[in-house]
């Protein structure tokens, strides 16, 4: 399909390479540029660097490098033109689409809307009499009519079209509601509501859409939750409810708790950071998208054997995505939300400050699983932990935990701080190991380090990369290098992207590396990237291209020399073959 080239300069020129990384990466300001935790590879040091001027990204790490369409590219794996689509909404601009495309858009912003209404229906039944008990069980459990509409709370009757009816009224279909998941269908062709006499929780994504429900039984029925379906506009592996919320809390951190509830009385106590996943387990999708809004995550599930079990699995994946984790126990309730309504906010607050972080807590977990008294089991335990606090980095933590398990087992400090180098060591070994193996397979061919291309002449190269930078920076430049031709060029590599970039600075249109993104390949993007990370004397930009074409000239010519010697020398032992 082709897309307008108007079209895509312009919505580069609107989508800003730091806003859109900021979407993924937590950036931090240094000098005029950005720096985070790369997105492509596990790094525990910020090497990915973002360079507003430029509109580059680049990775010092992964060498991973380009414009804003080739990062959503990457991040979102997706192919080129969807990553257009995706950054034309973001910017709110309307997407050039095929008809096939159109009609999936259409169908999607049709369930949104349903959603929305529904939502609204569920919302309004509240303070109608139908909804009474409804209205009644939410502030049973302690919420305000605040709070209700802050999250847009509701009541679906007792009722099996309720829904169905309200809908049709507003032109949406039996074929609409089935599709959202708000309707079930019958043996006999009919449907019906889906959700019954149940307060109804919505479900809202980044954007500010409804994307599904939540439903909670009044009394003790099963199933106690009924939640909508997974769908075209709803995944609850990539969803957490109040996300929408929590995202901007300044309260530094996120909760992560299991329940709907939970997160609405955490909210209505003043802790604006919670949210909950939506009757599933935590996934690394999850992981990922809370890492994107913040540096820690304490877990805050039931204290019963389901919610620790939970939250040994949520531990390393949260750990994975960079986050920090930390884990709150409970005690004299069985969730946060009943925490919060026998011992105030305060209560919670403490709670939370003296939440363990994940040593602590996988230590505490641990010797719940020996018996100290038996000598055995004790030095088993002493080993296990040493095992444990190996994968600490800090030298003065490992120190610290090495004392407690020291007082608890009566095993030396020194001896478990041995104990522990030797694991450090084992997996150090094993890790190098990994490495070498990755390192001979083949992926990091497909892949080269930009930088590491070999040039035939380095000296030429490396100016042939200035006139391309120079180029980019300021488009205006290219008056200075009038009579330059692609033959000077010593790398054919270069020269190519020198006559895409003459190309199109010829025809008057603007110049960012994003706007490149679909003329050029990956690799070439890459090295561009690579090339624009590089200092460059942009003020003095006529003399810094001067030099530039000056060093491709004695190039040329010192080529031109060696050339010539060389065909002198053929041509002398060609002579002296024939003479003998
Ligand atoms: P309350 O009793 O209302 O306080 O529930 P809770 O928030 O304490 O929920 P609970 O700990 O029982 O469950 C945690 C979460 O798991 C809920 O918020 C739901 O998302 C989900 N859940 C609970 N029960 C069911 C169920 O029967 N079916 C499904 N699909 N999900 C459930
Ligand atoms: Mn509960």
């Amino acid at each position: 399909m082709a897309i307008p080239s108007a079209f895509i300069d312009e919505l580069v020129a609107r989508s800003d390479i730091v806003d859109v990384v900021s979407d993924y990466v937590r950036l931090s300001p240094k000098g005029g540029s950005y720096w985070g935790l790369c997105p492509f590879h596990g790094e525990k040091t910020a090497s990915f660097h973002v360079l507003p001027d430029r509109q580059i990204y680049h990775c010092f790490g992964c060498s991973k490098g380009g414009g804003v369409i080739s990062f959503v590219m990457e991040l979102e794996n997706l192919p080129y033109v969807d990553a257009l689509r995706l950054l034309a909404k973001r910017a709110g601009m309307e997407f050039p689409e095929e008809d096939l495309d159109e009609s999936s858009r259409r169908q999607r912003a049709r369930l949104l809307n349903l959603n929305k209404e529904a939502a609204r229906y569920f919302h309004s039944q509240l303070h109608l009499p139908v909804g009474r008990e409804g209205l009644e069980y939410l502030r049973g459990r302690g919420l305000s009519k605040g709070t209700m509409t802050r999250f847009g709370l509701g009541f679906a009757p007792e009722s099996w079209d309720g829904l169905i009816k309200a809908m049709a009224d507003k032109g949406f279909d039996k074929r609409d509601l089935l599709d959202a998941g708000l309707a079930v269908s019958n043996q006999k062709g009919g449907i019906y509501d889906r959700f019954r006499n149940r307060v109804m929780f919505p479900i809202i994504d980044l954007r500010g859409d409804v994307i599904g429900f939540g439903g909670r039984v009044l009394g003790d029925a099963k199933p106690k939750y009924l939640n909508s379906p997974d769908s075209t506009v709803f995944n609850k592996s990539r969803n957490l409810f109040a996300l929408n919320l929590a995202k901007t809390t300044k309260l530094g951190r996120i909760v992560l708790t299991e329940g709907y509830m939970d997160t609405i009385a955490l909210y209505q106590a003043g802790f604006d950071c919670a949210v909950a996943s939506l009757g599933t387990a935590l996934t690394a999708d999850h992981a990922k998208l809370l890492s994107r809004f913040t540096k820690e995550v304490v877990i805050a599930y039931d204290g019963d054997a389901a919610g620790v079990q939970a939250a040994g699995r949520a531990i390393p994946m949260l750990e994975k995505a960079g986050l920090k984790v930390r884990v709150l126990r409970i005690n004299g309730a069985k969730d946060p939300d009943e925490f919060i309504r026998r011992y105030g906010p305060d209560a919670f607050s403490r709670l939370l400050d003296q939440s363990e972080n994940y040593v602590e807590y996988n230590l505490r977990q641990l010797r719940s699983r020996y018996d100290l008294t038996d000598p055995v089991q004790k030095t088993e335990f002493a080993r296990a932990a040493a095992e444990m606090l190996a994968e600490m980095e800090s030298p003065v933590e490992r120190e610290v935990y090495a004392g407690q398990i020291s007082d608890l087992t009566g095993v030396g400090k020194s001896a478990l701080l041995q104990e522990i180098q030797r694991s450090r060591d084992q997996r150090l070994r094993s890790a190098k190991k990994k490495q070498a193996r990755r390192d001979m397979t083949p992926v990091t061919q497909v892949q080269p380090r930009a930088r590491n291309m070999k040039y035939e002449n380095p000296r030429s190269a490396r100016a042939e990369e200035g006139i391309l930078r120079l180029l980019i920076l300021d488009g205006s430049l290219l008056e200075e290098t009038e009579g330059l031709d692609t033959q000077q060029f010593s790398s054919p590599y270069l020269g190519k992207i020198y006559e895409v970039l003459r190309h199109r600075l010829q025809e008057g249109r603007a110049l960012q590396l994003g706007m490149l993104e679909g003329e050029l390949k990956r690799e070439e993007i890459e090295l561009l990237a690579d090339i624009l990370n590089q200092p460059e004397a942009i003020e003095n930009g006529k003399k810094a291209m001067a030099d530039y074409r000056a060093i491709l000239d004695t190039e040329q010519m010192k080529k031109g020399a060696a050339d010539e010697a060389a065909l002198l020398a053929a041509r002398e032992k060609y002579r002296q073959k024939k003479s003998i």
